[in-house]
């Protein structure tokens, strides 16, 4: 954890514990995932207890405090998109990355997530990566996607040998 980085982010949220949120999220930009080391840092920084930083770490799913992946690749399994083939589009990126769901490649470049709806239903079966949305998606469409953020079917092998 670099703790200069750390205090620019307090710094600027002017050290406010009414802030929490956008510091964290401001980390969480920084690093793809929540450090503990980070989170002891901004409790004694802004004097708030370290059961409170989790607290709120833990409570938004968007926190993440496992390490994760450069790029964060959702895929939808809600109702809509299930019957569309979201399963298959988890399947593929599943084979592909060589992980399984809620995990992350060896190479911190992906995490894989399923998710229950992204509000797009009508453009079902939908996979997001970052905050790119791809919509009425194709299984054969999602290599090439994941490759315009860095995979290579070399990575694969990598990780396989
Ligand atoms: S069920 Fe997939 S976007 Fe709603």
């Amino acid at each position: 954890m670099d703790g200069e980085k750390i205090d620019k982010i307090i710094e600027y949220h002017r050290a406010d514990k009414s802030k929490l949120v956008g510091i964290l999220q401001d980390v969480q930009v920084e690093y793809n995932w929540l450090p503990e080391d980070a989170l002891r840092h901004i409790a004694k920084r802004l004097h708030v207890s370290l059961t409170d930083v989790f607290g709120i770490a833990t409570f938004y799913k968007s926190f993440s405090l496992e390490p994760r992946g450069k790029h964060l690749v959702r895929v939808c399994l809600g109702t809509a998109c299930h019957v569309r083939g979201g399963p298959r589009i988890m399947e593929t990126a599943e084979r592909i990355l060589g992980i399984k769901a809620d995990e992350t490649t060896a190479d911190y470049k992906f995490t894989l997530e399923g998710v229950n709806c992204l509000g797009c239903c009508a453009l079902g079966p939908v996979m997001v990566v970052d905050n790119d949305y791809y919509g009425n998606l194709p299984p054969r469409k999602v290599e090439k996607i994941l490759s315009d953020y860095g995979y290579t079917s070399a990575d694969k092998e990598e990780k396989h040998t």
